[in-house]
């Protein structure tokens, strides 16, 4: 009989020394990870698995048809992102843990400046499946919002798809709260 394997979940709150996450407490884990510009290479990889998940995200959500869904995340992402990976304004990062110098997950976001207040928006910050719930996302939004708030930023916003739990919990739990919602109800014939 083989031995049980031994799997190291490592939280960055308890290396990091700081509290468990908690809307009350301010935790400090952004300098668990660095934020690391993407490379041209990278970028490609990025912008086919960011095309795939977003088609799925808008099946999931009752907005498009399975078939026609890759083409039209496809189209989305070409009108906001005329100039690829250069385009003005728009920052995509790998997330790195400091510690093992592992990329861990990935962070688009873009300072939005047509307001009055100049404010960032989070395209897409994903976790690898298996990092998830060590607290990484946390780390890597702390992080981009102090790279925001040095580019003059005021504010974050995103828009996150009400089936996905996890990720409104996590957005909760760092002060984020909710501007608007959009409801839908199908009609029988
Ligand atoms: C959403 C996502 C980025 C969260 O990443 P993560 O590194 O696991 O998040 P964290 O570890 O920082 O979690 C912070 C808190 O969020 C909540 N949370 C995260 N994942 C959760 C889950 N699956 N179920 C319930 N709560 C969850 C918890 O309260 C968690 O704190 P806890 O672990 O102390 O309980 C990750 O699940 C992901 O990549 N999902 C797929 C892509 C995606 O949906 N991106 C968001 C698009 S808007």
């Amino acid at each position: 009989m083989s031995a049980t394997p031994q799997v190291e979940i490592r939280r960055l709150d308890a290396m990091c020394g700081a509290p468990k996450l908690s809307s009350q407490v301010e935790v400090t884990m952004g300098e668990c990870v660095r934020l690391v510009p993407m490379s041209e290479a990278e970028f490609g990889t990025y912008e086919q698995a960011t095309v795939e998940g977003y088609a799925e995200e808008n099946v999931q959500a009752g907005y498009w048809e399975a078939e026609e869904a890759l083409e039209r995340a496809r189209q989305s992402l070409r009108q906001i992102l005329s100039q690829g990976l250069a385009t003005p304004g728009h920052h995509f990062c790998r997330v790195e843990d400091v510690e093992s110098g592992e990329t861990v997950g990935t962070v688009w976001w873009f300072e939005d400046r047509a307001g009055k207040v100049p404010r960032a928006y989070v395209y897409y910050i994903v976790v690898e499946p298996r990092r998830r719930r060590r607290g990484y996302a946390s780390a890597a939004l702390r992080a981009m919002e102090a790279e925001a708030r040095g580019l003059g930023m005021a504010a974050v916003r995103l828009h996150v798809f009400a089936h996905n739990h996890a990720a409104i919990r996590a957005y909760e739990r760092l002060g984020f709260h909710t501007t608007s919602l959009t409801m839908l109800k199908p009609l029988s014939s």
